[in-house]
């Protein structure tokens, strides 16, 4: 079955219309390119509530995955990882150990980063790195597991 994503956009100032979301594009472009329908795509800011509100929306429109991308950083507004743990069912920590291992190999910073992934309600949600080049990145180096991963999040019988 195609999976359905929704995108989200983790940006106080892309929200604000401040500077162009060039993530949450880049994001669609390449899950096109994989074959998996975008369904749904939002902007907001970096406000827990709305962070949390707007993946359990897309979890309810009957979104399996859920990329977001941004506010996975050290800065103060950055609570990402908070919003999701805060509300998820399970964390897969691997998604997170594997993503910061490979993109070491690209840039030392790819260690400051403190991207997660999580069962939220019935979705699996990925947070990847606000820089649309390491967005993409990391979602290259998990995306093998993403179709099992959806199906066990959604409860779909599967076979390992
Ligand atoms: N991961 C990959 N694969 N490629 C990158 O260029 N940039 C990093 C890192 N992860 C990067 C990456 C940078 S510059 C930072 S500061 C951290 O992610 C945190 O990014 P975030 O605050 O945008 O989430």
């Amino acid at each position: 079955m195609q999976i359905q994503v929704g995108i989200i956009t983790i940006s106080d100032r892309a929200s604000a219309g401040d500077y162009d979301d060039l993530g949450g594009p880049a994001l669609k472009q390449i899950a096109q390119k994989i074959g998996w329908h975008v369904l749904a795509e939002a902007i907001v800011p970096d406000e827990m509530v709305r962070i949390q509100e707007t993946i359990r929306s897309f979890a309810r429109q009957g979104c399996g995955l859920v990329l977001t991308t941004g506010g996975t950083g050290i800065g103060p507004r950055d609570v990402t990882p908070e919003a999701i743990r805060a509300v998820m069912r399970v964390e897969l920590p691997g998604f997170g150990e594997v993503m910061r291992a490979e993109s070491m190999k690209i840039t030392p910073d790819a260690i400051l980063s403190r991207n997660l992934a999580a069962v939220v309600d019935q979705a699996l949600v990925i947070a990847l790195p606000g820089k649309p080049s390491g967005a993409v990145e990391c979602l290259s180096f998990v995306q093998g597991a993403i179709p099992h991963g959806v199906a066990l999040a959604q409860g779909t019988p599967t076979s390992c």
